[in-house]
């Protein structure tokens, strides 16, 4: 299948002299669901914000929907790819949780009756359609989470990219979010600290570590390396740790 994201050779220095992405390279199909895990500081935000062509990079290439990324192509870019950002009030701005989600297909030049069709929609996706009217700032975290990544899908991109979506998050709305996930069909790339949330969320996972790839391959594999995962300032997701009463790993099979 031919790649959706290509990445090449990228570097990305801030205007400060930090040099956060250092010639990362990796390509990611249609429909893959890719987690990019490391340590704070080790460059998964910057490169989400690549992936969206909210930063262009200070050398090396991107190609996002066949589109190569260059402030020319960012408009067709965003419609393509959208980020759910880490702080939900990043995301949600307008009065009410309607205007917020009609605010992305409103911007793209809708008429008002696809407007409505596409909040709808996008709110019963995300299971909140009860929320259409409530002011955004009164919601649960999980609430606001859910409404933030509906804002995103009501542009219906193919790829979505979320930046730490369990944070703030309790056990049952982080339970939701990860049903939810797993239930869209959209190419997903998810950075997160939550290694759980990404091992029952993503086939592949991207390791970085000091704004480079440590590691790229099956979920599965690189979530069960202790000696990779310390190396790169990570635990063990608990599902993989042994069980401290029997020792037993808490996703290996079990007999009867
Ligand atoms: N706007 C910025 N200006 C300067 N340095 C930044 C900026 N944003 C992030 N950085 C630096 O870039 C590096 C990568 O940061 P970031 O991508 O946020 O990492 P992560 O999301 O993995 O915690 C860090 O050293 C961080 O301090
Ligand atoms: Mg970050």
């Amino acid at each position: 299948m031919s790649p959706v994201i290509e990445v090449s050779h990228l570097h990305h220095t801030y205007p400060d002299g930090t040099s956060a992405i250092r010639d990362v390279s990796f390509s990611i199909a249609a429909g893959e669901s890719v987690g990019i895990i490391g340590a704070n500081g080790a460059g998964k935000s910057t490169m989400l914000l690549h992936l969206v062509a909210c930063l262009q990079p200070t050398s090396g290439t991107l190609s996002i929907g066949g589109l190569l990324s260059h402030p020319g192509n960012v408009t067709a870019i965003r419609q393509r790819a959208g980020l759910v950002f880490q702080n939900p009030d990043d995301q949600l701005f307008m009065p009410t949780v309607q205007s917020d989600v009609a605010f992305g297909p409103r911007n793209q030049g809708l008429d008002e009756d696809s407007v409505t069709q596409r909040v709808t929609e996008a709110l019963t996706a995300v299971g909140e359609l009860h929320l259409l009217h409530r002011p955004p700032y009164r919601l649960s975290g999980g609430e606001k989470r859910a409404v933030s990544i509906a804002t995103v899908l009501s542009m219906r991109p193919d790829i979505l990219v979320l930046d730490e979506p369990s944070a703030g998050l309790d056990p049952s709305a982080r339970r939701k979010l990860i049903s939810l996930l797993s239930s869209l069909d959209h190419t997903r790339i998810v950075a997160s600290h939550d290694l759980d949330l990404v091992l029952d969320v993503c086939q592949r996972v991207i390791l970085m570590r000091s704004g480079q790839v440590a590691a790229d391959g099956p979920a599965r594999d690189i979530l069960r390396d202790k000696p990779l995962l310390e190396q790169c300032g990570l635990e063990l997701p608990l599902a993989a740790q042994a069980c401290p009463n029997c020792g037993c790993s808490s996703d290996s099979p079990r007999s009867g």
